[in-house]
């Protein structure tokens, strides 16, 4: 482990490091064990387990902030809590308490608070919750065992591009997920897929894979690690829930703050990824716990290329950006009672 004084905060990107603690819980003979905090590190686990052989595994991603006057915050963990457990009724795996799953949270950041990027570095510590089939099976059905585990890590920005704009590449080969899958849950089958297509699309020049939905690969999606919005006709318009994105809680609150306190008209609809080459679309962002909220600066499909607003933030994407980051770093008023304090 590096000691956190050695860190350099202001430089970090979105990569792994070590940090001190974890908090492990097992789920036995149809029950949770009481959990605990552990050093971070390695455990032993069957070659038969599930989650290696057949995917059984979620995760949550949530961040801890310094605020400026040193408090630390958590961001809507009730609604993590929330996610983590549909995510494992879709995976067949057992529901873990909300309190307990909050109050695990805590300790873990409480443990590894020399990690939490100071609040002038802009990062914060990044926090993974995750639970998977640790027992040993051979036929695919669930695992009789399951290992809860939360570790941190501290981290920068997402996207190395920050708060500018990234390149989308919108993909006709490739889709996230299926009506009737698992999309819509936090499942580490949805990612493990998205690898191949993401290195294709960096190594043509762009951040990401904007996708399509499956069925007519027409209707935009997602960004595969963060949620989409655009302002269309003055409207900002973000893809429904169709079961196939991931539901996200930054989503759920950028539609809050724009209608709420921006006044802005917002839809969740289909939205056709033709509109995005209109000129009544006028800017386009991304959102999710990592990404915060990402610029869109382009988005190209088989060549064909729309830039926004000249490469450079909307107006409506910085509005909303310093909205929510002001909430979160508790530098404007918490109204909508989303912040928890550590
Ligand atoms: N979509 C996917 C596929 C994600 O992994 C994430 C990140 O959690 C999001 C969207 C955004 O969700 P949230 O805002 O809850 O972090
Ligand atoms: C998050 O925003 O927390 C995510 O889960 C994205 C992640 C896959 C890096």
């Amino acid at each position: 482990m590096i000691d956190p004084k050695d860190i350099d905060f202001y430089s970090l990107g979105f990569n792994f490091i070590a940090t001190k603690t974890m908090f492990m819980a097992n789920h036995k003979n149809g029950k949770w064990e009481d959990g605990k905090l552990l050093p971070f590190g390695n455990f032993e686990i069957s070659p038969a387990s599930c989650v290696i052989n057949y995917g059984q595994g979620i995760f949550e991603g949530m961040k801890a902030l310094r605020a400026k006057n040193g408090e630390v915050t958590l961001f809507r963990p009730a609604e993590n809590s929330k996610r983590f457990n549909f995510s494992a009724r879709r995976m067949l795996m057992p529901e873990y308490d909300a309190d307990k799953f909050i109050d695990a949270v805590k300790r873990v950041v409480k443990a590894n608070e020399e990690f939490i990027p100071p609040y002038d570095s802009g990062g914060a510590l990044y926090i993974r919750p995750i639970l998977f089939g640790y027992g040993p099976i051979l036929g695919v059905h669930s695992a009789e065992e399951f290992k809860l585990i939360i570790f941190t890590v501290p981290v920068g920005p997402y996207f190395p591009e920050g708060f500018k704009g990234i390149k989308l590449e919108i993909s006709k080969n490739y889709t996230r997920a299926a009506p009737g899958g698992t999309g819509s849950a936090k499942t580490i089958c949805n990612y493990a897929g998205t690898m191949l297509p993401a290195k294709e699309a960096k190594a043509r020049g762009f951040s990401q894979i904007l996708y399509l939905d499956a069925i007519h690969l027409e209707y935009i999606e997602e960004v595969g690690a963060a949620n989409f919005f655009a302002m269309i006709n003055g409207k900002l318009a973000t893809p429904r829930k169709s079961g196939t994105i991931l539901e996200g809680i930054t989503r759920e609150s950028i539609l809050e703050l724009a209608s709420k306190k921006l006044g802005i008209e917002v839809e969740e609809r289909e939205i056709s990824y033709r509109e995005l080459f209109k000129d009544s679309c006028t800017e386009a962002f991304c959102s999710g716990t990592a990404a915060v909220i990402t610029p869109i600066a382009s988005v190209n499909i088989e060549g064909n290329e729309r830039i926004f607003n000249d490469q450079e933030p909307g107006e409506i994407t910085n509005k909303i950006y310093k909205l929510l980051t002001g909430i979160q770093r508790i530098e404007i008023e918490d109204e909508f009672g989303w912040i928890t304090k550590v």
